[in-house]
């Protein structure tokens, strides 16, 4: 068993009660390799910005768990060499299982979201309420959900939203004890969040997405007062990027993402937590097909993985300043 505070990671509870208070949303953002990880800490270190690393079941299973935890490990030190001993999470994202959150738990992850929005209420209760047992017994936060995103999550694929229902979020954060609850508003996993059929265009013909469902977000703030809420599925699919991949040889069709000024506004309110993961992998993939459309001769796997490394330290820490409004709070 190795404990998180061995590791120099912090759990949620303290971060998301200063995004509350203060009005902005921690970043959460995935990682799966060294250079995402090398990217996410020098931006959050440069802007000043406490972190989640988060952690997908299909990410342990491509890099391996030890190693990614190994990593998070490294990411602390590798905060402080650069010169900000900023506060990071190891957060495990869309876990399945009881088992899975326990060995996360077990192996130094400092929060862990164990998803049941799929199951009937009851048992999302009683499965959640087994691992905030388990966690909460070795200080470890837990996120929960209650509503179904459209899209893709981690391996399982929904067609559509299910909103959360209002009524039912105060008996599930009671029941269950869970520390932040991520909600179904309007948002879905994945670069293609909407059709070009459920937007509307603005004057200069640029498509505009559907509103997130701040009603829902409202009334679910009244219904819980104070307590962090976690929105998934919050990349805003920069077209810079789908345009550079598109120019180089890629094929991505009807992206389309989360208004930064929706996602803005989201984490003012209860929103605490923010998940991104589709923009860096846009980042890193326009870098790629750039660096080798120009360069064809280049097989240095640093001479790719460079640039994309630095195109996604530059999306990160824009996110924290512009967006997540985090930056300047570690
Ligand atoms: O919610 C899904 C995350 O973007 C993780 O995706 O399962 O492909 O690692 P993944
Ligand atoms: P995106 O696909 O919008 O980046 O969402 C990521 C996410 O919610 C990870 O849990
Ligand atoms: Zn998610």
């Amino acid at each position: 068993m190795v404990n998180y505070k061995e590791l120099g990671l912090v759990n949620t509870s303290d971060l998301f009660k200063k995004a509350f208070e203060g009005k902005y949303a921690i970043p959460a953002f995935n990682f799966n390799n060294m250079e995402q990880m090398q990217a996410i800490i020098a931006a959050c270190v440069e802007t000043k910005s406490p972190v989640i690393l988060q952690v997908s079941s299909g990410a342990r299973k491509y890099a391996n768990q030890t190693l990614l935890r190994y990593m998070a490990q490294g990411a602390v030190e590798y905060a402080k060499e650069l010169g900000q001993n900023i506060p990071i999470v190891l957060h495990l994202d869309h876990g399945d299982s009881f088992e899975l959150c326990k060995n996360c738990i077990e192996s130094g992850f400092s929060s862990v979201m164990i998803d049941g929005s799929h199951l009937p209420f009851e048992e999302n209760i009683a499965l959640t309420k087994k691992v905030v047992e388990y966690a909460h017994a070795n200080g470890v936060s837990v996120e929960g959900e209650l509503g179904v995103l459209a899209g893709v999550e981690d391996e399982v694929s929904h067609e559509h939203h299910t909103y959360t229902q209002p009524e039912e979020v105060a008996e599930f954060v009671t029941r269950t004890g869970v520390d932040s609850l991520a909600i179904s508003i309007g948002t879905s996993h994945g670069a293609n969040k909407f059709t070009p059929a459920q937007c509307t265009r603005d004057e200069n013909g640029t498509l505009v997405p559907p509103p997130l469902r701040f009603d829902i977000l409202e009334e679910i703030e009244k219904l819980i007062p104070g307590f962090p809420i976690v929105l998934h599925g919050s990349s805003s699919v920069p077209q810079e990027y789908v345009a550079t991949i598109n120019k180089f040889g890629g094929a991505l069709k009807d992206s389309i993402g989360i208004p930064e000024d929706q996602l803005r506004k989201a984490a003012t309110s209860a929103v605490c937590k923010i998940n991104i993961d589709s923009d860096g992998r846009l980042a890193m993939t326009a870098a790629v097909r750039e660096m080798f459309a120009k360069n064809p001769g280049e097989f240095d796997p640093r001479k790719y993985l460079g640039p994309a490394r630095d195109e996604l330290k530059k999306l990160y820490a824009y996110k924290t300043v512009n967006v997540l409004g985090s930056a300047g709070k570690a």
